[in-house]
């Protein structure tokens, strides 16, 4: 039997003038976790926010707290993340020299682990850190910016990552370019976890309950 489909909006594509009731009214509509996309303009091309946002988000939600880390160096606000109210934090493979190190170190503050993968960053990169390992996020875009089109290539890399991870109790996550169209494909690969923003957000408050329904139900298929 399948693995429930957990829907993680983006809220890289909220609104963030008012991201406290965006953040309430997404879940409201109907969602599982709050993705949060932290973006150091040096790892990546783009700012987003850091720990005292995400700290200043927390009482709007009792739901998980997904950290996406775009930032290198990163080991060293991995506390900062954890006190600021993360419960899963993930780095990318590419940002940090010592993968099994900044794992561990996450685990030490008493949150999941997870690791990154920039879409042409092979699988084999978390072969050896596989028993420190609580998720693995699938880039399916560039991370940077929300609304880029998603790289059909990645689906036979969740089909190979599902392999690896055998038994273990490790879910993968699938980050960018997520609709109805492409979730079929990444849950029949091996996908528990979406994260989605353009495909959330887009139409307003008014269309949340619709547009995470619309990923869910394409998922389930
Ligand atoms: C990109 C971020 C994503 C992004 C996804 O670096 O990690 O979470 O917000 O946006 P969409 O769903 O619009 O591709
Ligand atoms: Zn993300």
């Amino acid at each position: 039997m399948r693995e429930p489909i957990i829907i993680a909006p983006s809220i890289l594509s909220a609104d963030f003038a008012r991201l406290g009731e965006d953040v309430r009214d997404v879940m409201a509509a109907g969602a599982d976790w709050v993705h949060l996309d932290v973006m150091d303009g040096h790892f990546v091309p783009n700012i987003t926010f850091g720990p005292a946002v995400i700290q200043a988000l927390r009482p709007h939600s009792d739901k998980v707290f997904d950290c996406h880390l775009m930032i290198e160096p990163v080991d060293r606000f991995l506390e900062s993340f954890a006190k600021a109210g993360c419960d899963i934090i993930t780095v990318h493979a590419e940002a940090t020299k010592h993968l099994d190190r900044s794992l561990q170190a996450i685990r030490s503050l008493g949150r999941k682990a997870g690791v990154s993968l920039n879409p042409h960053t092979p699988e084999s990169v978390i072969e050896y850190v596989l028993d420190r390992l609580d998720l693995v996020l699938v880039m399916s875009v560039n991370p940077g910016f929300g609304g880029q089109a998603f790289i059909p290539a990645i689906v036979e890399k969740v089909r190979r990552i599902k392999a690896m991870i055998g038994n273990r109790p490790i879910v993968i996550e699938v980050d960018g370019g997520v609709t109805p169209e492409t979730a079929p494909l990444l849950v029949k690969a091996g996908a528990s976890v979406l994260v989605a923003g353009s495909a959330i957000f887009k139409g307003g408050k008014a269309e949340y309950c619709r547009n995470i329904a619309a990923i869910r139900s394409a998922g389930a298929d």
